[in-house]
């Protein structure tokens, strides 16, 4: 329920380290835009679909990554994709568009299928258990695999349990960063995540080293996953060694997690609307029973992609896209002060009451066939928008669909009186305290 009263720096504070998503009140979620003054500088909430389209697309070159998202991700991802600006993110997008081709994500198809059919073997016997860490392991097996192959450096199991620690102790704003305090006091967030870091980073450097004696001794023999497409894009006027490893790690950080929750958010809401369930169920079912290839049914299964995207709506695995103007500047009436904190909220715009009709409600319809074209391209952003839009957002809707296709047609998932999900803002929209659902095969 969005605050009525403004709350004080302190609490700000507080706030930002516990749920930034509590921040924001009624008002946020009512006008186009809000400049304030925050507790770091000036703010400026982005919620016109118009304003959002001018700091994304129309002015982006003057708007660069904000400064304290910098602060938290580049330590870990350096100048990987997500993180590169200027010279560095162009050369970078462009050696890597190649990698992302329909072709190479139709490619990832059947290992994403084997992958699932494997893992949702362990609900075969039913019962209660954390579909949100559940999430997690699953689009990690499927990482591990269209990544790697599973060739992995390291003690089995080393790499998964490292992530998970990486990202819990490295991924959170630091008060400091967030007061814009000077770079020379030490952040404990950081200090913390030094070593775990090193050795992240030693299995990554391993796990290449190991690819390219495997090529060396049989280039026919390779597998054609992300980082044999990542080394291919290597060379003069494509990625540096060591940003083919900030790219593996940064594909990990923005890839991982953030499907997981797309998925984890997709079975509470369907669970949460049986008669939606339905109708996704026996619209898989049908699907499945005429149509082996997995590559299909992303275009096969409007109703299924309709209630992800919904979930993608009420739950953006990424609440906050924030950038920085490097020049003042005005739009319309707003002002837009040099190295403001330029909010643009999927958190915010997706639930904004001027927007969206019923904006709280569950309602895949709105992406129907028919009725998903009457949507603003501006206030449906979960991917983001314009020339740093997500690269990876194909796989994960192909990834979404093949492992809902599989996990709704055999399983049925139930909320229990347990299931009290409550969004936290971290590195990803997250249920605090988990998912716990009930689990129970279907009886075909
Ligand atoms: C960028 C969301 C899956 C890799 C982004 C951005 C968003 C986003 C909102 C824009 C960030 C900004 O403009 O500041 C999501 C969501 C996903 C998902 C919701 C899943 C449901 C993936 C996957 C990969 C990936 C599977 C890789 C395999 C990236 C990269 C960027 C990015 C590399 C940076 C692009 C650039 O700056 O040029 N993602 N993403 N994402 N995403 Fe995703």
């Amino acid at each position: 329920k969005p605050r009525t009263t403004p709350p004080s720096t302190l609490e700000m504070i507080r706030i930002v380290y516990r749920n930034p998503l509590e921040l924001w009140g009624e008002q946020t979620y009512n006008e186009p835009w809000i400049s304030a003054k925050g507790a770091g500088g000036p703010l400026v909430i982005a919620n016109d679909p118009g304003l959002i389209r001018h700091v994304l697309v129309d002015n982006a070159k003057n708007y660069k990554m904000a400064t304290v998202r910098q602060k938290i991700l580049r330590p870990i991802l350096r100048d990987g994709l997500l993180t590169a600006e200027g010279e560095v993110w162009k050369r970078s997008r462009k050696a890597m568009a190649p990698v992302f081709t329909p072709r190479h994500i139709f490619g990832f198809a059947q290992p994403m299928l084997k992958r699932t059919r494997e893992f949702v073997t362990r609900y075969e016997d039913g019962g209660t258990s954390d579909i949100a860490h559940d999430m997690t392991l699953l689009t990690y097996d499927i990482l591990a695999e269209t990544l790697f192959s599973g060739e992995i450096a390291g003690e089995p199991g080393s790499f998964a349990s490292q992530i998970d620690r990486l990202f819990e102790t490295m991924g959170r704003v630091d008060p400091l960063d967030l007061l814009r305090a000077p770079d020379w006091l030490p952040r404990l967030t950081r200090i913390r995540g030094r070593k775990t870091m090193a050795y992240f980073r030693k299995i990554v450097t391993d796990t290449v080293k190991m690819r390219e004696e495997k090529f060396r001794r049989d280039p026919d023999g390779v597998p054609q996953d992300f980082l044999t497409l990542l080394l291919k894009a290597e060379g003069p006027d494509g990625l540096t060694r060591s940003e083919v490893e900030d790219n593996i790690i940064t594909f990990i950080g923005a890839g991982h997690e953030t499907t997981a929750r797309a998925l984890g958010w997709t079975l509470y809401c369907l669970a949460e609307s049986p008669w939606e369930r339905d109708r996704v169920e026996q619209e898989i079912d049908a699907v499945l029973a005429r149509e082996p290839d997995p590559t299909k049914w992303l275009d096969a299964m409007p109703f299924t992609r309709a209630a992800f995207d919904e979930a993608l709506r009420l739950y953006p695995p990424a609440p906050s896209i924030n950038r920085e103007p490097i020049v003042p500047e005005m739009w319309g009436d707003l002002y837009i002060p040099k190295h403001a904190a330029v909010l643009v909220m999927p958190w915010v715009v997706h639930r904004h009451r001027k927007l969206w009709d019923r904006p709280d409600a569950f309602l895949p319809e709105r992406f129907h066939p028919g009725n998903r074209e009457k949507i603003d391209r501006f206030q449906y952003l979960p991917f983001g928008a314009g020339p740093r839009v997500c690269i990876g957002a194909s796989f994960a809707m192909q990834e979404a669909i093949i492992a809902l296709a599989i996990m709704l047609s055999r399983f049925r998932f139930d909320t229990t009186s347990e299931t009290k999900p409550w969004p936290v803002q971290k590195l990803t929209t997250q249920p605090q305290g988990g998912l716990p659902m009930r689990v129970t095969p279907r009886a075909l």
